[in-house]
């Protein structure tokens, strides 16, 4: 059977249809105008690009096909989640097929294991408002060590953003740290935490040329991550390292782990560009793995869920052996 996934907890408006592979993937990203995303924008905007959406992700297909619809129900910005639960919901009891409710940070993960092939990964979920080290252990997608404040990507996006650079300022702050000299910035392990905010004022206070402080901000917030992920690797046995989430994008996050896992002799992994940020394929193919898995949820009890952490779900579909 075919499952319709559909994402939009923040800055993507994302359908696929997922049956065996990917058959169709569509998304109409929302780009602030000014400044960063703001939640009822956003949600304007994926309210009003739903229907071109779904259209597109079901252009020229059956739709007696589909046996099961997904939707993102946490984590995320509440209007953006409530407008596509809304329009989930209505889908399945049109099609009269099940709703499965999908955690966005599991889904960031599954694609990830799908598309690369891996098994048991140390995860490196590094996106705008989530920086996590995940790992599979008893029923559940474990969170070893998280942000304690901000997300790195949000992070970076606040800096560029005091430099006047446009949102996203992730890929502009890659590009000026490859021709910059790294400034020395203050680096923030608590245990197996992380924190940005003392990074972040830092950085916006640096006189140093724009070039130098990306560059210095980009080895000591990714140095952060690689650190805990080591660790991560070290306590849980596993061999293997995948990165996923919208930060993953960057080639020196991806040189930084690599190397780490090199000297371990641990595999490193990373989804293809158009599965690493937030999309409609993850969501579908999450929910297609959990309907087999038969996680579905009544329409009636579908609410969404801003704070929905990846420890909440149990995950039928993997058993305890991490297979
Ligand atoms: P989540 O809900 O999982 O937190 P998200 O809504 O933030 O996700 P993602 O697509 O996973 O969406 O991540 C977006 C973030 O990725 C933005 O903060 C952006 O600046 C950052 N980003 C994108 N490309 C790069 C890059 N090349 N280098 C660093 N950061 C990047
Ligand atoms: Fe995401």
């Amino acid at each position: 059977g075919q499952i319709l996934g559909i994402e939009g907890t923040a800055w993507n408006l994302s359908a696929a249809l997922f049956g065996e592979d990917v058959i169709s993937l569509f998304s109409r990203p929302y780009s602030p105008p000014s400044g960063g995303i703001h939640p009822r924008e956003a949600s304007q905007h994926h309210a009003s690009a739903m229907k071109e959406v779904i259209e597109k992700a079901l252009l020229g297909q059956d739709i007696h096909k589909i046996k099961g619809i997904a939707f993102s129900r946490g984590p995320g910005l509440g209007p953006c989640l409530r407008t596509v639960g809304t329009a989930a919901r209505s889908l399945a009891l049109a099609l009269d097929v099940p709703l499965i409710g999908v955690n966005h940070c599991v889904a960031h993960v599954e694609i990830g294991r799908w598309q690369c092939g891996c098994d048991d990964p140390v995860v490196l979920y590094a996106s705008g408002a989530n920086t996590q080290v995940l790992g599979f252990l008893k029923s559940r997608y474990r969170i070893f060590g998280e942000t304690l404040d901000i997300g790195l990507g949000n992070c970076l996006d606040k800096f560029a953003r005091s430099k006047g650079m446009p949102h996203p300022g992730g890929p502009l702050i890659e590009k000026l740290a490859s021709e910059g000299d790294p400034v020395e910035l203050p680096y923030t392990v608590k245990g197996m935490d992380l924190a940005f905010s003392g990074i972040m004022s830092a950085a916006k206070d640096c006189k140093a040329p724009l070039e130098d402080v990306c560059a210095g901000f980009q080895e000591t917030a990714f140095a952060m991550c690689v650190e805990v992920t080591e660790r991560a690797l070290a306590h849980s046995g596993k061999d293997e390292v995948l990165l996923v989430g919208g930060v993953g994008a960057n080639s020196r996050l991806r040189e930084m782990l690599g190397e780490m896992c090199d000297e371990r002799g641990a595999t490193f992994y990373v989804p293809e560009k158009k599965y690493i940020g937030d999309n409609g394929a993850m969501i579908a193919l999450t929910g297609k793995i959990m309907l087999e898995a038969g996680q579905t949820i009544p329409v009636f009890d579908s609410a969404v869920n801003p704070g929905y952490r990846s420890d909440d779900v149990e995950v039928f579909w993997r058993n305890d052996t991490g297979d």
